[in-house]
């Protein structure tokens, strides 16, 4: 089969890791089959660099009309002061609202050979997996109005939720929550946020439909202990988008890096691919990022938008079994006398295995 993938490296370290990801989608190519078009475009601060605004009208046509996208990171601080329209991030925001993927997958789990990897004590860590769903287009992000006043003394977002997209995001959660264990944590702050409110029954009156799945409710901040104290107890989060960008950090430290964290955005009939962490300016163009995400990330595209379940997991496999004989990034060295690989290195032991 003949797929068409949208690249966009973007800023930072994005070009090494979407490079990387390349690596094993080539590898994938041969040995199922396959032919992936890839096509790169610019987003974020690589556009407005070249004086484009963050999401060139080129790239969001070339996302809309591909089978998939593949995004590495956003993030430059050359435009950090600059207006909200000539910020890296912007386009992203963009992006993800001209594509229509409301619901954000984010899948943390502890790998078996990286439970020491992390700040959190094996005994605590091990056998967790999480999925975190995070709504994607609505919220604080997109609410408006918003704004600096004029004489720069105060400013304004808007956080509001429709009903309408509280249940459809809510219902993505409840389908992958049927595939794992079968219970859903619903995260909100109804006690102070009439949004979480209307969040709340909605989530509550959506469960009635999925009489299989076990739902329970939590407050972010007791959400934001629990994720520390007992990590495996959780099996999906469902909560709104700056919630979820707060919780799946947080994961990412429980996990061991967030280098680790893949993402999937879904909905809408298009599919957007990005590993959770960021551009992360310290580490670019040095080969040394941690891969992984992105290359998660990539069997998730395969997943989700082109149904090829083998090829995913084949890739997933591969990840496993290259961390559990004890390659090493840097980010994921709990033993300073373990060598360590690169980001292309990783990527190809990765690509050879899958
Ligand atoms: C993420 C990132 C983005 C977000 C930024 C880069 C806009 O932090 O994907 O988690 O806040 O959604
Ligand atoms: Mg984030």
């Amino acid at each position: 089969m003949v797929f068409r993938l949208v690249l966009l490296p973007g800023d930072g370290i994005g070009p090494e890791v979407v490079g990387a990801a390349v690596t094993v989608l080539q590898r994938i190519e041969r040995r199922f089959g396959h032919q992936f078009d890839t096509q790169s475009f610019p987003i974020g601060g690589v556009a407005l660099a070249s004086g484009d605004g963050p999401l060139p009208a080129a790239t969001r046509e070339a996302c809309l009309a591909a089978d998939a996208v593949l995004l590495g990171a956003v993030g430059d601080a050359r435009f950090d002061s600059g207006p909200r329209d000539r910020k890296p991030e912007t386009g992203l925001l963009e992006l993800r609202r001209a594509l229509g993927v409301y619901a954000n997958l984010r899948p943390a789990r502890v790998w078996p050979s990286l439970e020491d990897s992390g700040p959190l004590k094996r005994e605590r860590v091990a056998a967790t997996d999480i999925l975190i769903v995070r709504e994607l287009t609505g919220g604080l992000y997109f609410g408006e109005p918003r704004g600096i006043a004029a004489d720069g003394r105060s400013a304004v977002n808007t956080l509001q939720y429709c009903v309408e997209e509280i249940e459809r995001v809510a219902d993505v959660a409840f389908d992958a929550a049927r595939k794992r264990r079968a219970r859903v944590t619903s995260v909100d702050k109804a006690n102070v946020l009439e949004t979480s409110q209307l969040w709340r029954t909605t989530v509550s009156r959506l469960a009635l439909r999925y009489p299989d799945v076990k739902l329970d409710h939590m407050y972010v901040d007791a959400c934001a202990m629990a994720l520390a104290l007992d990590p495996p107890r959780f099996d999906v989060i469902v909560t709104e988008n700056l919630f979820g960008d707060i919780l799946s950090d947080e994961a990412g430290a429980i996990v061991g890096s967030l280098g680790l964290l893949p993402s999937a955005s879904i909905g809408g009939g298009h599919g957007l691919y990005e590993p959770v962490h960021g551009s992360a300016p310290d580490l670019a163009g040095r080969d040394v990022a941690n891969p992984i995400g992105t290359i998660l990330s990539a069997a998730m595209l395969l997943r989700h938008s082109l149904r090829l379940e083998d090829e995913a997991r084949a890739i997933e496999r591969a990840v496993g079994e290259i961390l559990a004989e004890g390659h090493r990034t840097a980010d994921l060295r709990s033993d300073p006398s373990v060598p360590v690989i690169g980001c292309a290195e990783m990527a190809h032991l990765i690509a050879e295995r899958c």
